[in-house]
């Protein structure tokens, strides 16, 4: 991919199955990548798995939902390695449940980290894009924003969300060289997939009924969300901005 060598980019959710995915494959750009989760053990088992990108890689530990703790963290990074050229906007959660199986403090939850927490981010590391002349962001939103999906509707909300707010900072930030597209999974084969299907007799039929749905005919892998991530990241897309884009094996198409 053009132009993602040396530049810096902040990828959160790190330690997560489409995050530790996304930070290898920046890393083999030759981007320095800085790993922002929640989860310290997590952090630490990715440093391990990737000791042989150790020298441009920087992994801390951070609440998305902590704006205080946004603002510090990024400042610290900005001034540690004096540039911040892409944002991957990827951590995210959700517990599958039926609306009126949800409560007030559940929604708070799931819209602090699922809406507010890439807020923050964007509060944060924008203003550095800005000064720096340009950057390029991407979201990870979820089909879920744009179709539905049973059992997920505060999150859907979030990303529906977090999809129209891009487009709104899309168009705001233009003209200062910030691009910010969205890339969305299809059920990705993680952690938070498997507490989405549940175990046993359920879990099977749900994922049954979900390969036989898939054109392509099989569940998403983490590795199958750089590649985009990483070339609306590069130079090859510097004339692509307010963009929304499905991984999901043509389980959704949009005109
Ligand atoms: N797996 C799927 O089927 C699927 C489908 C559509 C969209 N997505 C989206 O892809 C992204 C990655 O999901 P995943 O499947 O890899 O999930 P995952 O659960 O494997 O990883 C999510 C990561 O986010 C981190 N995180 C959670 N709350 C945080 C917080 N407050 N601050 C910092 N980090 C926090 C977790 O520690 C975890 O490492 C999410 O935004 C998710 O909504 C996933």
């Amino acid at each position: 991919m053009r132009g993602l060598k040396d530049k810096v980019a902040v990828i959160t959710g790190a330690a997560g199955g489409i995050g530790r995915s996304l930070v290898q494959r920046f890393c083999e750009e030759g981007t320095h990548v800085v790993g922002l989760d929640l989860s310290q053990s997590g952090l630490d088992e990715l440093k391990n798995e990737l000791r042989q990108y150790a020298e441009r890689l920087t992994l801390l530990p951070l609440d998305i939902t902590d704006h205080a703790a946004v603002k510090r963290t990024i400042q610290q990074v900005h001034g540690d390695l004096k540039r911040i050229d892409v944002l991957v906007n990827n951590a995210g959660w959700d517990v599958a449940m039926p609306f009126l199986e949800t409560t007030p403090e559940f929604w708070n939850k799931v819209a602090s980290i699922n809406l507010m927490g890439p807020l923050n981010l964007h509060h944060a590391v924008l203003p550095i894009m800005v000064a720096e002349g340009g950057g390029k962001i991407v979201n990870i939103a979820s089909d879920a924003g744009r179709v539905g999906s049973s059992g997920e509707s505060v999150y859907s909300a979030c990303k529906g969300g977090i999809t129209s707010f891009s487009k709104t900072v899309a168009r705001e930030y233009a003209r200062k060289n910030v691009r910010v597209n969205v890339v969305c999974p299809g059920p990705t084969d993680t952690a938070l997939l498997r507490s989405f299907m549940g175990e046993g007799e359920f879990g099977q039929k749900v994922y049954d009924g979900l390969l036989r749905a898939i054109p392509l005919k099989r569940l998403g892998q983490p590795a199958d969300i750089p590649g985009i991530v990483a070339f609306l990241s590069s130079d090859d897309a510097d004339f692509i901005t307010g963009q929304v884009i499905s991984v999901s094996g043509g389980l959704t198409m949009h005109g």
